[in-house]
C-alpha cells in the first residue's frame, strides 16, 4: 500500500438480533446479555475491542434491548448501596464507559447484518472501523481483534477473521475464497455467504472484521442475498480487487455462543480456567463423566 494506513478507532456491535435460538431465555432479555460464567457476552466483546485500542463503541440496537444500555451505564442505587455496605465495586467499576461512548443507533427492522452495519454509517464516517459479533466469543492473548489490528497495520485495506470449519458446516457462515497465504494472513479473492452446494473453501469468517468506509457506500444500494437478507459478506465482496483484502487466522480459542452446545462449552472452558471456581467445577465434571461412563 502506498496510502497511509489509517488507525482503527471505532467498533460497531450489531446487537439488534432477536435471539430466537435461545428461547425462552431471550424472551425478555437481549441474547447479548447471556452470561458466560459471570459476564455477559457483550462485555467480553467490548473488552476485546477496548484492549485492541478501539476508542468509540457503537451499538446497533433495537427494541427490547434497554438492558444493554443500562449495563454500560452507572448503576446508581447498586453502587451507592455497595459502598455503604463496604463492598468492593471491582466487578462493576470498569464496565462504565467514558462519557459519550457507547453510541446507540437503532436498526428498526431485522433486514440482515449488512443493513445493521449500514445503520452505523453516520457515526462511523469516513474512516476504517471494526465490526464484532458478540455471540462469537474469542479467547486469546493478545485477543483476536488486537491480533487483527496488528496485521492490518502492516497490510491495510480490509482484514476479516478466518477460521477453518468442517466441510459440513460451511453452509452456516460467510466463506472465503483463499488466494496467497503468508503466515496467518490469507489473501481473499472471493466471498460467499452461506454457500449452497460446494463451498470455495472451509475458511469461514468468525464475526470479526476491520473494514474500510467504502463498504458503507456499497451498502447504500443494498442487494438481498442469502436468506433474503442484506448481507455484509456480499457488500464486502464488492471491495475485492479495489482494496487490499485479507483473512487473518486467529491464534486462540473460539466459542460459537449463538449455538447452545457452543455456549455450554464456553461456560465450561472459562469456568475450568478460573482460579476461584475451576477446582470445584473440575471435580464435579470428572464425577459426572465417570457416572456417564459407568452407564
Ligand atoms: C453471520 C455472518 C456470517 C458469519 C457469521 C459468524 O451469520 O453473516 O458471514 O460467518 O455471522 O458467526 P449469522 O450467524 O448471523 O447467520
Amino acid at each position: 500500500m502506498t496510502d497511509t494506513i489509517q488507525r482503527v478507532r471505532k467498533a460497531v456491535f450489531p446487537v439488534a438480533g432477536l435471539g430466537t435460538r435461545f428461547l425462552p431465555a431471550t424472551k425478555s432479555m437481549p441474547k447479548e446479555m447471556l452470561t458466560v460464567v459471570d459476564k455477559p457476552l457483550i462485555q467480553y466483546a467490548v473488552e476485546e475491542a477496548l484492549e485492541a485500542g478501539i476508542e468509540q463503541i457503537i451499538f446497533v440496537t433495537g427494541r427490547g434491548k434497554a438492558a444493554l444500555e443500562d449495563h454500560f451505564d452507572i448503576s446508581y442505587e447498586l453502587e451507592m448501596t455497595m459502598r455503604e455496605r463496604g463492598k468492593s465495586l471491582a466487578a462493576i467499576e470498569n464496565i462504565r464507559q467514558k462519557p459519550g461512548s457507547p453510541v446507540y443507533v437503532r436498526q428498526q427492522e431485522p433486514l440482515g447484518l449488512g443493513h445493521a452495519v449500514w445503520c452505523a454509517r453516520e457515526i462511523v464516517g469516513d474512516e476504517p472501523f471494526a465490526v464484532l459479533l458478540p455471540d462469537e466469543l474469542m479467547v486469546g492473548s493478545p485477543n483476536f481483534l488486537a491480533q487483527m489490528v496488528a496485521a492490518y497495520s502492516r497490510v491495510g485495506g480490509n482484514v476479516v477473521g478466518a477460521l477453518e470449519v468442517p466441510d459440513s458446516e460451511t453452509d452456516k457462515y460467510g466463506i472465503i475464497s483463499p488466494g496467497r497465504v503468508d503466515g496467518r494472513l490469507t489473501e481473499v479473492t472471493g466471498l460467499v455467504e452461506k454457500p449452497k452446494g460446494k463451498a470455495p473453501s472451509n475458511l469461514m469468517i468468525p464475526g470479526r472484521y476491520i473494514l474500510q468506509p467504502e463498504v458503507m457506500r456499497v451498502l447504500d444500494n443494498p442487494v438481498r442475498g442469502a436468506g433474503g437478507e442484506i448481507q455484509l459478506t456480499d457488500a464486502m465482496a464488492q471491495l475485492i480487487g479495489r482494496q487490499p483484502f485479507h483473512g487473518y487466522t486467529f491464534n486462540g480459542a473460539r466459542y460459537d455462543c449463538g449455538d447452545k452446545a457452543g455456549y455450554i462449552q464456553a461456560n465450561l472452558a472459562l469456568a475450568l480456567a478460573r482460579d476461584d471456581i475451576g477446582p470445584a467445577v473440575r471435580d464435579f465434571a470428572r464425577g459426572l463423566l465417570n457416572d456417564v461412563g459407568r452407564g
